[in-house]
């Protein structure tokens, strides 16, 4: 089967939201349901034989692939919030962005050492928030057993920062650059 087309469906946005970064808008993406329905899957397939017990993808458009990921595979879905928006305790883990910095929180309750996670987002550039991620996971004592990305960009080198950090297989469906 040929290939499916994602990038005809996601708009880039110069200089957004500051002058020099290319914004990737996906929202074309996923209000086709066609489309939308492509990546989910895809990324679910991938590690479908991976015996995956928890998806975690980080606000907020993480949350957008990652939990009807999660649903696919039969696993639950954890979602890992910018600082505050937790009611409960949480751990968590400060990250540097393609732009700014910020931080992740889980509850302190979301994972277990018996749990088999695949992380999930729209896109990887720096790798700091799957690096965030992943540390969230390893305090846990949880296994990562993987990291699946709509689209990846390149040219910021986002797998050598997530190789610093785990082994994990890094699987994406569009590279850019
Ligand atoms: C975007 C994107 C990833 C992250 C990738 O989220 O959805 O989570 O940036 O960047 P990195 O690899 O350099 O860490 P953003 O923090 O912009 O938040 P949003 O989903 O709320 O727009
Ligand atoms: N998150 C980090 N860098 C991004 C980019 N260039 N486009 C969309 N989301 C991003």
């Amino acid at each position: 089967m040929a290939a499916y087309d994602f990038e005809r469906l996601i708009v880039d946005i110069p200089d957004y939201p500051e002058p020099g970064v290319v914004f990737k808008d996906i929202t074309p993406l996923l209000a086709d349901s066609e489309g939308f329905a492509a990546v989910v899957d895809a990324i679910a397939d991938h590690f479908k034989d991976a015996g995956i017990t928890k998806v975690i993808g980080a606000e907020a458009r993480g949350f957008m692939v990652g939990a009807p990921v999660a649903r696919r595979l039969d696993a639950g879905f954890v979602p890992a919030r910018k600082p505050g928006k937790l009611p409960r305790e949480t751990v968590s883990e400060s990250y540097a962005l393609e732009y700014g910095t910020d931080a992740l929180e889980v509850h302190a309750d979301a994972l277990s050492s018996d749990d088999v996670v695949l992380l999930v987002d729209d896109l990887v550039a720096t790798g700091g928030t799957a690096v965030a991620q992943a540390h969230l996971v390893e305090r846990f004592g949880a296994r990562l057993a993987g990291m699946g990305f709509l689209m990846e960009l390149a040219f910021l080198d986002p797998r050598s920062a997530i190789a610093e950090a785990s082994d994990v297989e890094v699987f994406s469906l569009v590279k850019v650059g």
